[in-house]
């Protein structure tokens, strides 16, 4: 199967999982029954860490996935040992079997997360009077247990996770907290995320934290991540890899037409000053209104190798100086130009811009306030001034109201 494919059936299951339970169904039959258990599983062996539980690969130990659905029940294993793997089908003698109906469970794992304790499946023990059996295998209960919590609605702290995926944004830098705060609000909506450098560098085995942290966040989100290099090897369910140079301007412009639009954008790859300029002017386009454009390693504006200057601050040829030739523009409307002026595409839809240590957040919207009223005075007036000034019906009447009618 294309990721192409397998990634329109997950988004068909993600947006579905919102929706009611004829929307669901539909969505299950299109799928299939057997598909939507393997990707349910999928998720579920993802959130579980089961690598973790001490001793866990002593003995493999098979769950057994039992999914009513239209009067039939979908057999799916997971078998964790060494390393998790899940496939259709029946175990000979699983050592635990969790049933539910395919449907809750499917609303319960990719949909808006539910109250953190709720329960949607009924877990039955098969060895707790084979004590023989159960001696080897006692790891059975952290593994359900973890199987079980992906289907609820705990929320992972972002600093945490970069940690256990192995992403530098926190501990090398401190970007999470900026990031809880910006990304947070949209954690639980079905997102398009699009990160630039994966990491790894050649190794095609090697990088992807980022990727898989923001799977972890966003769990209910499709990833893109865009290297140099290949890195097929660390695709997963939700997770796609690109290969593509971001200084050919014709790759970074095919990104946003046949990806586009995105909920997030980061850059994290080259770091090089004209890099960063070109990849904001080529994908900020594509970011849909209400997302957000993340810039990372700032640092090497100020750093000659990567075209960045520590003298010339204001240099819209840095990333920096670049940047901040965009705050001008948050307030396009209110500018006053003699010779007229034509607001870019950016300033129009450029709604707020944070800056950190090395990293900033720019959010898209509609930047059409409307500029203050040509009346208002463009000179600052004296208190006495504007204490002479007839403010109207509409204000006096509204104070009245305020003391008591006064
Ligand atoms: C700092 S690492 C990304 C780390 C990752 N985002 C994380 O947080 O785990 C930068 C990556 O960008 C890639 N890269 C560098 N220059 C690039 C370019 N011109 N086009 C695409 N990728 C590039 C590198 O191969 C490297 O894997």
């Amino acid at each position: 199967m294309t990721i192409q494919r397998a990634h329109e059936e997950i988004l068909k299951l993600i947006l579905a999982a919102e929706g009611g339970a004829e929307q669901i169904e539909a969505a299950i039959r299109e799928v299939g029954p057997e598909r939507t258990a393997h990707i349910l599983a999928d998720e579920l062996v993802n959130r579980a860490d089961l690598h973790e539980i001490p001793g866990q690969d002593a003995a493999p130990v098979d769950i057994q996935l039992a999914l009513a659905f239209d009067g039939a029940t979908v057999g799916h294993v997971i078998r964790a040992g060494k390393s998790a793997e899940h496939e259709a089908g029946r175990a000979e003698e699983p050592h635990a079997t969790i049933e539910a109906d395919l449907a809750e469970l499917l609303r319960a794992v990719l949909g808006p997360w539910r109250a953190p304790e709720a329960q949607v499946l009924r877990i039955v023990w098969h060895d707790l009077e084979n004590t023989e059996r159960l001696g080897g295998t006692m790891h059975v209960f952290p593994v359900v247990k973890r199987l079980v919590r992906g289907t609820t609605g705990r929320h992972e702290d972002l600093g945490e996770l970069s940690l256990r995926q192995g992403s530098d944004k926190w501990g090398l830098h401190f970007y999470t907290p900026h990031y809880e705060r910006h990304f947070g609000p949209l954690r639980d909506r079905p997102l398009k995320i699009l990160e630039l450098g994966i990491g790894g560098y050649g190794n095609p085995a090697s990088g992807g934290g980022s990727l898989r942290m923001w799977k972890r966040f966003f769990p209910r989100a499709v990833i893109y991540g865009v290297d140099v290099f290949d890195k097929a090897p660390l695709r997963e369910q939700r997770i796609h890899t690109i290969e593509g140079d971001l200084s050919d301007e014709g790759f970074l412009q095919s990104l946003g037409r046949d990806l586009g639009p995105f909920d997030i954008v980061i850059d994290d790859a080259s770091h090089g000053n004209s890099d960063l300029i070109a990849a904001f002017k080529s994908l900020f386009p594509y970011v849909r209104p209400g997302g957000l454009f993340a810039a990372e390693d700032l640092q090497t504006s100020y750093w000659p190798g990567y075209g960045g200057s520590s003298r010339e601050l204001s240099s819209p040829a840095t990333s920096m100086g670049f940047l901040k030739t965009l705050l001008d523009g948050l307030n396009h409307e209110e500018r006053e130009h003699p010779e007229g002026h034509e607001p870019s595409q950016t300033d129009l839809t450029l709604t707020g811009a944070h800056f950190y240590p090395s990293l900033a957040v720019f959010e898209k919207g509609v930047n059409a306030e409307g500029a203050s009223a040509s009346w208002i005075p463009r000179q600052k007036m004296s208190y006495e001034e504007m204490s002479a000034v007839d403010w109207g019906e509409g204000l006096t009447a509204d104070h009245a109201d305020e003391d008591g009618g006064q």
